[in-house]
């Protein structure tokens, strides 16, 4: 483990496939050759140790073993390379797998590397020490970054965008992106800054509820619940696209903020006319988006895909009078966590699985109406419920149930049923980035299913997701 922020730099599957264009132009450069593999290659790979060249050839590696996990690409990302470095001009490689002679090459006496799996995301065990030698020992840098030194530069640097008045409004939903980004703004100016836990008809079952009573008691935000579930619901009727459910999320949050945001504002003027101290408009608004959100959102030039819209990018009105602020935008989910108890969030909070947020729209696979929902919030409730008591909460990353757009054959005393099936999906991962799917034991998903099919109406089968990512995404939509 390298605690240090050059590695979470190159972390990033930007740099990543800049580095792949990189190292393509570098190898034709030298008369090497790029062209396709015939087959493409995801998830967990081996690479083997083959030949070595002189110098400083396995100067990455050293240490590592003869063989070495990794993952070659991204979901989505459909382009394996085969780069063919020119060994001629002194590249000789000195890793090479079954699919890809070359899926790491370095030139035997200029600084130059070349590597074509992912070193940042979980599937590469080892790839933190291979970025940790290019960067520290390679590159010469300093381990000197902080979680505490962040802080500090990143409350100075929101008090300077924010001045000495001005207010900004932010989402809070209970999970931890949006509490560890409410409690940073709330250090940096206070009451200036107002959470909105907006109820979309898409939480989790009591959801509104219980995050309410739980920012509010431990965080000491100032925070408003507004019921706009109604407004949501009606503007997903009869909407079954994935990417058009998060738009029509991500848009109708900011009218909802926009909204609030005026209540704010006159709310502070009426404060004025009594003689209160001016503290300014509300001109920002809060995003807790992360760096793989950032990443999976973003489309490069080059051998890289959208994979998907995260409603906290994709689905920003393009007239929006809020300016965005997103203190969290440079950082990785573990992280994330650690920021949040280095700011003294309580465990259950930091620890709480995510939740996205366009909520249960995306894990409903059809059409969202109210019956769906209470359905999936039910199924979900049990699930997480036997997943707490089985003390297995805190072993997984996520966990949460989809509701499939299918109906299947089943049997209730002596009747026929013919009813909706309920996918149960877990994970474990550190980076999101890749997951593996999380091996229950069979006991506990007996007594899941049990429950469910018994007491969740409109449910007769349950399945449970047993795909990786990639080449699954986490979320089924
Ligand atoms: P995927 O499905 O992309 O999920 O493998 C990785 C992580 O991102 C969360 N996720 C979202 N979060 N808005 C969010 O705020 C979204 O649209 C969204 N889609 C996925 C997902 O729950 C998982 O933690």
């Amino acid at each position: 483990m390298i605690p240090t922020r050059h590695m979470q730099i190159l972390r990033s599957s930007n740099l990543v496939s800049q580095s792949l264009a990189f190292a393509m132009d570098c190898s034709v450069e030298l008369q090497g050759q790029v062209a396709k593999c015939e087959h493409r290659e995801y998830g967990h790979a081996t690479v083997q140790r083959t030949r070595f060249g002189q110098g400083s050839v396995d100067a990455l590696f050293e240490d590592l073993g003869d063989e070495m996990q990794y993952s070659i690409v991204l979901p989505g990302l459909d382009v394996p390379w085969r780069s063919t470095p020119g060994s001629s001009q002194g590249f000789p490689c000195y890793r090479s797998n079954r699919d890809c002679p070359f899926a790491a090459v370095a030139h035997n006496t200029k600084p130059i590397y070349g590597i074509q799996f992912h070193p940042e995301v979980t599937h590469s065990p080892k790839g933190k020490a291979v970025i940790s030698r290019f960067v520290l020992s390679i590159c010469g840098c300093r381990a000197n970054w902080t979680m505490e030194e962040f802080i500090g530069k990143e409350v100075s640097r929101i008090r300077d965008i924010c001045g000495p008045k001005g207010r900004v409004i932010g989402a809070v939903s209970g999970g931890v992106d949006s509490t560890v980004a409410a409690k940073l703004m709330h250090e940096a100016i206070g009451n200036r800054f107002h959470a909105i836990m907006v109820d979309n008809g898409v939480l989790r079952l009591n959801e509104a509820k219980q995050v309410h009573e739980m920012l509010n008691k431990d965080l000491g935000v100032n925070l408003t619940v507004v019921d706009a579930s109604d407004l949501f619901l009606s503007r997903l009727e009869g909407v079954e696209d994935p990417e058009q459910k998060r738009k029509i999320i991500g848009n109708t949050f900011i009218n909802v903020f926009e909204a609030e945001a005026a209540k704010i504002e006159a709310a502070a003027e009426e404060e004025e006319k009594q003689g209160g101290e001016a503290k300014g408009l509300v001109e920002w608004l809060l995003q807790g988006m992360l760096y793989p959100d950032v990443i999976e959102s973003i489309s490069f030039k080059g051998p890289s895909a959208t994979i998907k819209t995260h409603h906290n990018v994709g689905g920003l009105l393009k007239d929006m009078k809020l300016k965005l602020i997103e203190p969290l935008r440079e950082l990785f989910k573990d992280e994330v966590r650690a920021l949040g108890r280095l700011l003294s969030i309580p465990a259950p909070l930091v620890q709480r699985h995510p939740f996205p947020g366009p909520g249960l729209a995306i894990r409903i696979l059809g059409p969202v109406t109210r019956e769906q929902v209470k359905i999936l919030q039910q199924a979900d409730n049990i699930y997480i419920e036997a997943i707490r008591r089985a003390n297995l909460y805190n072993h997984i990353s996520q966990a949460f149930a989809v509701l499939l757009p299918v109906k299947a054959v089943g049997v209730m005393g002596d009747k026929r049923t013919y009813e909706q099936v309920i996918a149960l999906r877990a994970v474990q991962t550190e980076d999101f980035m890749t997951a593996d799917w999380y091996v229950f034991p069979a006991e506990v998903l007996k007594r899941i299913s049990s429950r469910i099919t018994n007491e969740v109406k409109g449910v007769n089968r349950v399945t449970y997701d047993i795909s990786s990512k990639p080449p699954a995404t986490v979320e089924w939509l």
